[in-house]
């Protein structure tokens, strides 16, 4: 199982002060000490944290695989094919949301999603989607090389069973429900992303997973074969304030490594 460093939130921290550091660039040098894989940052429309200028500089001095997620804008996507980073991920995006929240609709975008991924093959970079479960043959026919796997249901569901972010402000209203039918929720959202990896890899796409993902529950996302990497960047970050982001990153490639 590969490990993407998702770094974005480096970059958080730099936006909350405006100056330049924390330098996201750093952090891809750590990471490659600590044994990722692979870098990935998110170059959002309203550049809340990576801005165009990370994306360049990442790319030109980064000595792992660059994964650069992104909505469908097109002015993002000429300036990303302008850099042809190792891959890009398209996701959705939401002016208010916090993160990304859900998969691509894939449907209504299409021919748009299309266009973008023979561009980008044009210049040599992968195109990985990310989705929810039920989407995933829609992006075998679009030719898209991979599909990542959105776990954000699954790690909220998580979240409210076995944390204490049930009595916390930042609960999460909308499963505020018994712990049963909390369970029950988790299951049902793990056999879902079972079944989406392995639709997915009878449709010979490489599959990826990422959304909440932390120390706690990536545990039977490991079990699914079908899925080979892992995107992974707040519950890392987080960990990194108290024990820097090296001890974090191999923290989370000792649980990773512990199921091979
Ligand atoms: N994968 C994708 C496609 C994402 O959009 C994000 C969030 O930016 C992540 C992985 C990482 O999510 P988290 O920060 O919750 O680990």
């Amino acid at each position: 199982m590969k490990l993407g460093v998702n770094i974005d939130h480096i970059a958080t921290l730099r936006e909350a002060r405006g100056i330049n550091e924390p330098d996201p660039l750093e952090a891809v040098f750590i990471a490659k000490r600590a044994g990722a894989y692979q870098i990935t940052i998110h170059l959002r429309e309203d550049r809340r944290h990576i801005h165009d200028d990370d994306v360049l500089k990442i790319a030109n001095s980064s000595f792992l695989p660059l994964n650069v997620e992104t909505s469908i804008n097109e002015n993002i996507i000429k300036y990303l094919l302008k850099i042809a980073p190792h891959r890009i991920t398209l996701v959705p995006e939401k002016r208010k949301e916090l993160t990304t929240e859900g998969g691509l609709n894939i449907k209504n975008n299409s021919s748009t999603i299309q266009k973008i991924i023979d561009d980008f093959h044009k210049v040599g970079t992968e195109v990985s989607l990310f989705i929810d479960c039920n989407c995933v043959e829609q992006c075998a026919k679009l030719g898209a090389d991979m599909v990542e796997i959105h776990t954000g249901l699954y790690a909220n569901l998580h979240l409210m069973l076995f944390s204490n972010l049930p009595r916390t402000h930042n609960t999460i209203n909308e499963l505020s429900k018994l712990r049963l039918e909390l369970q029950e929720g988790l299951n049902n959202s793990l056999i879902d992303i079972q079944e989406a990896a392995k639709i997915a890899k009878e449709l010979k796409l490489e599959v990826a997973a990422g959304h909440g993902l932390n120390y706690n529950n990536i545990e039977p996302i490991l079990n699914i074969e079908e899925i080979t990497e892992l995107n992974i960047g707040h519950s890392i970050i987080s960990r990194a304030i108290f024990t820097g982001l090296e001890q974090a990153i191999k923290d989370m490639l000792t649980i990773i490594n512990s199921k091979q």
